[in-house]
């Protein structure tokens, strides 16, 4: 601390007059070595969201000095310091009253995003206890503190790991229709940053046997989950040739992990997921050009978000049963890979000709899909895959792709999309694009078609083939099951200008938004 601000510190003391009871600005304030406050910055004027738990004369000194400062606009930030025996207080704007009042994804989003980027300022200033105004909404707020304090350091030396720090709501929470809390919020926020760790890991550390033993100590001890572990001869067995075909390419032995979470009664048909694996696509004998590979690492985001959902809906106990299905391989070249022009037989029976061994993730996704939907009669099908760099061009990193025939289930996953600020743009499923899958002079399909032109369109087309009860002919129609297949690709990581609780790096996206379409089943 400089000379100065003990110098001031210290003449505030002595010449204060307030009697001890009220010096104690803010309540319970002492236990905090720092504050993250939410203000509303309105046309006019700046006004805290928790006015009963400031004093007038702390809110009198901090509206000055952030009108001294522009305080203005949604992410505003300032930090303010020794005001109200706090050391640090940081404001961050929640934009204005009006717009916070449209609703609960609005009240979240503002939320999220305050508590994110106060946290992330106080941190970087040495801040290790921290409190957070959560009137907006306690479960936004408690996203975006767990959000924003993810960090993948422990491969890095001791000096360098960022010091855990202490999170903890500060004020009441106003919004009581609701029943997401805080503790709610730190679920979400730590389901996603599971799926952060799994898809952040190194694929040297995070290979098909390590994936599934780490998922299966995640889920160990919650209660209803089921975990089964499947190896190579199990596939086998189950005539998951297209599955196999992938793996054969690598000496890391596959697995096959299937996941039963039963929330509810027997007879209460379960809702299917299924993730693709892939723990590292190199792109096979059709290899990937090597810059950018090292991105591959993150192929097995479709597992991570199912698991890492699976992880929050378990910690709820949402009255539910779902069953998933996680292939997991690696995608390599070697004398034992499978080459372009080969023709493999998938579990329904369907023969592939696998013209480029870079479409790997539909050749894992046709066993899994089909296994999920013969063996357990779900009543919907969620399927998520960082399947296309074509979706990555068409939507970036603002939107997951969804594909599916159900305009229920499309609803119900847009809105769940807005409430956690990690939204689906609907994209066609349609059999129009299947003509060009079905040109393979010597087998049933080919899984390469066009290849880009509407390539993430095509590989959802090529998936219906694999979900039993689909009828090919009108795939944009409900069917039973409704299905729906998100390409992830474009969201799988975040990009270096991404702030708050979004950070730069691998996303765990959309790991909250599953969790929350789950739970709006039970609402
Ligand atoms: N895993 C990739 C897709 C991907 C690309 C994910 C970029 C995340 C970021 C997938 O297996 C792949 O290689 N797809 C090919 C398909 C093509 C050969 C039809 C692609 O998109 O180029
Ligand atoms: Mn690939
Ligand atoms: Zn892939």
């Amino acid at each position: 601390m400089s000379r100065i601000l003990l110098g001031r510190l210290s003449s505030v003391r002595r010449t204060s007059t307030i009697p001890k009871f009220q010096r104690r600005l803010f309540s319970n304030a002492e236990k905090y070595d720092a504050l993250v406050l939410g203000a509303y910055t309105n046309a006019e004027e700046i006004a805290f969201s928790a006015t009963p738990d400031i004093s007038s004369a702390t809110q009198k000194v901090l509206l000055e000095q952030l009108a001294a400062s522009s305080f203005k606009k949604a992410g505003d930030v300032r930090t303010l310091y020794n005001v109200g025996g706090v050391k640090q207080v940081a404001v961050v704007s929640l934009g204005k009253k009006e717009d916070t009042d449209k609703g609960e994804a609005q009240q979240l989003a503002s939320a999220r995003m305050a508590s994110a980027l106060g946290i992330q300022a106080l941190r970087k200033q040495g801040a290790k206890n921290i409190g957070v105004d959560v009137s907006v909404s306690a479960h936004g707020a408690a996203e975006g503190a767990t959000l924003a304090q993810f960090a993948f350091d422990k491969l890095k030396n001791e000096k360098s790991r960022e010091e855990v720090i202490q999170v903890t709501p500060f004020s009441e929470t106003i919004t009581k229709d609701s029943n997401l809390d805080w503790e709610s919020g730190q679920i979400y926020g730590t389901s996603q940053n599971l799926a952060r760790m799994l898809m952040t890991t190194p694929s040297n550390l995070m290979t098909p046997k390590l994936f599934a033993e780490e998922v299966a100590y995640l889920l160990a001890g919650l209660e209803n989950v089921e975990v089964i572990v499947h190896d190579e001869e199990w596939a086998k067995r189950q005539n998951m040739n297209s599955f196999l075909a992938v793996a054969k390419g690598s000496d890391e032995a596959p697995r096959f992990l299937e996941i039963h979470y039963r929330g509810t009664t027997e007879d209460q048909a379960p809702h299917g997921l299924v993730g693709k694996g892939v723990t590292f696509d190199s792109g096979g004998i059709s290899i990937k050009p090597s810059n950018g590979m090292a991105l591959m690492k993150g192929d097995m985001g479709g597992a991570a978000t199912v698991a890492a959902a699976l992880y929050g809906i378990s910690r709820l106990q949402l009255p539910i049963n779902i069953v998933a299905s996680i292939p997991l391989c690696e995608n390599m070249p070697s004398g034992k890979a499978t080459k372009p022009g080969d023709v493999v037989r998938a579990m329904n029976g369907k023969s592939i000709e696998v013209m480029d061994t870079d479409a790997e993730g539909r050749l894992i996704l046709a066993d899994a899909l089909y296994y999920t939907s013969s063996t357990f009669k779900p009543e919907s099908i969620i399927d998520l895959a960082t399947l296309t760099g074509a979706c990555m061009v068409a939507l970036g990193d603002v939107f997951t792709g969804a594909f599916t025939n159900s305009d229920d289930l499309w609803k119900r996953l847009d809105e769940s999309g807005n409430m956690t600020s990690d939204r689906f743009w609907r994209m066609p499923l349609d059999e129009g694009y299947l003509t060009e899958m079905k040109e393979s002079t010597v087998a049933d399909l080919n899984n390469l078609g066009k290849g880009r032109p509407g390539g993430a369109a095509s590989a959802a087309a090529f998936l219906s083939q694999f979900v039993e009860g689909l009828d090919a002919k009108n795939l944009g129609e409900l069917q039973n099951p409704a299905w729906c297949h998100l390409d992830i690709a474009g969201t799988m990581d975040d990009g270096p200008l991404t702030r708050g609780f979004n950070i730069k790096g691998m996303s765990g996206r959309p790991t909250r938004s599953l969790i929350e379409y789950y739970r709006s089943f039970t609402k």
